[in-house]
């Protein structure tokens, strides 16, 4: 393949996400693969503007993919906002002479990268890497199918004990702006109620809608809630005024919190980001620049970072029907 790119620079940003070590494999070995050089970028964009960099070659990625977390660190960098830090982060580029960037994150990482590329015309691809799933231009971000296996999992354990208490369960579940993750696990934990930022339920009708279940015979009942969900109050707010206008159940709360950003990556997460990888270097030596790999319809597709990190990703409500059928 014809091209100017000697050397890759590859980084992780934003929250880490399963599959992110993956991803960072197949960005290297596509390199080795080229023979051009590829070098880790440590922290992010703390570590670009500190020139925090180690040459990596294919064996140095062996025995990674498997892992969750990411081994080139992650940070979230105030001062990569500021037009001095980028502009320490491209005399460090230019000093080690990386010729171009794969940054691995979601939508504050892609907003940085684009920012740098419009700055110094430095060529870059991302990598959609979060497991909230809020990235537009693919259909799956990386880590966001091993989150909600995990979280499937903690759901079916948690029912256990609330079966046999005849509890009903808050269960708070990862995503910052969007429910993805809660209306997948809401549908595959069987859970009563699902409260996404997306919908608003309005507590009333949650109060109505779990005395209904109760009267239909329902001893115990979990209820998945975003962390982005806008009902108007936090998860134990929101257990408190269920207590308090409900009869029949004992409340409790469980927040699940960053154990959901952990764990080895499924076979979907590494499938997936192996191809991520590969395009992304693949596009970068044909000259592309600023775009973002995606999946859609089991093609890797390329969109414009700006189109990525604009609005967010819509839910399926086809979903929400199927939820309120599961739950009659
Ligand atoms: O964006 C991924 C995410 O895990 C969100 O779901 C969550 O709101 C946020 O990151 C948590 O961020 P931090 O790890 O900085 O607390």
């Amino acid at each position: 393949m014809p091209n100017k790119i000697k050397k890759i620079g590859v980084f992780t940003s934003g929250g880490d996400a399963p599959g992110m070590n993956a991803a960072i494999r197949s960005v290297v070995r596509s390199c080795a693969y080229y023979n051009i050089e590829c070098i880790g970028i440590y922290r992010g964009y703390e570590g670009l503007m500190e020139g925090d960099f180690e040459s990596m070659d294919a064996r140095s990625v062996k025995g990674i993919i498997n892992k969750g977390g990411t081994i080139l660190k992650s940070a979230r960098s105030k001062e990569f906002r500021t037009k001095e830090g980028r502009q320490k982060a491209f005399d460090q580029l230019n000093k080690a002479g990386i010729d171009a960037l794969v940054a691995i994150g979601g939508d504050g990482t892609f907003t940085g990268a684009l920012v740098f590329n419009e700055e110094f015309d430095f060529p870059v691809m991302g990598i959609p890497g979060t497991i909230d799933n809020d990235i537009v231009g693919t259909s799956h971000t990386l880590g966001f199918d091993t989150a909600q296996n995990t979280v499937v999992e903690a759901i079916d354990k948690i029912r256990d004990t609330a079966s046999s208490h005849n509890r009903l369960f808050f269960i708070e579940v990862m995503g910052r702006d969007v429910g993805h993750i809660a209306l997948n696990v809401g549908i595959a934990g069987g859970a009563e109620e699902i409260l996404i930022p997306e919908e608003d339920l309005g507590l009333d009708r949650l109060v109505e809608s779990l005395n209904k279940s109760r009267k239909s015979g329902k001893s115990s009942s979990i209820v998945v809630v975003a962390e982005g969900d806008k009902i108007g109050k936090n998860i134990f707010e929101l257990k408190d005024y269920v207590d308090e206008n409900m009869e029949g159940y004992d409340v409790r709360v469980s927040v699940l919190g960053h154990m959901q950003r952990g764990g080895s990556p499924s076979c979907f997460d590494r499938v997936l980001a192996s191809r991520m990888g590969v395009k992304a270097v693949d596009s970068l030596l044909e000259g592309k620049s600023n775009y973002m790999v995606g999946l859609m319809n089991n093609k890797m597709k390329l969109t414009p970072l700006d189109n990525a990190i604009k609005g967010k990703t819509k839910i399926n409500l086809e979903l929400l029907r199927v939820s309120d059928i599961m739950s009659t």
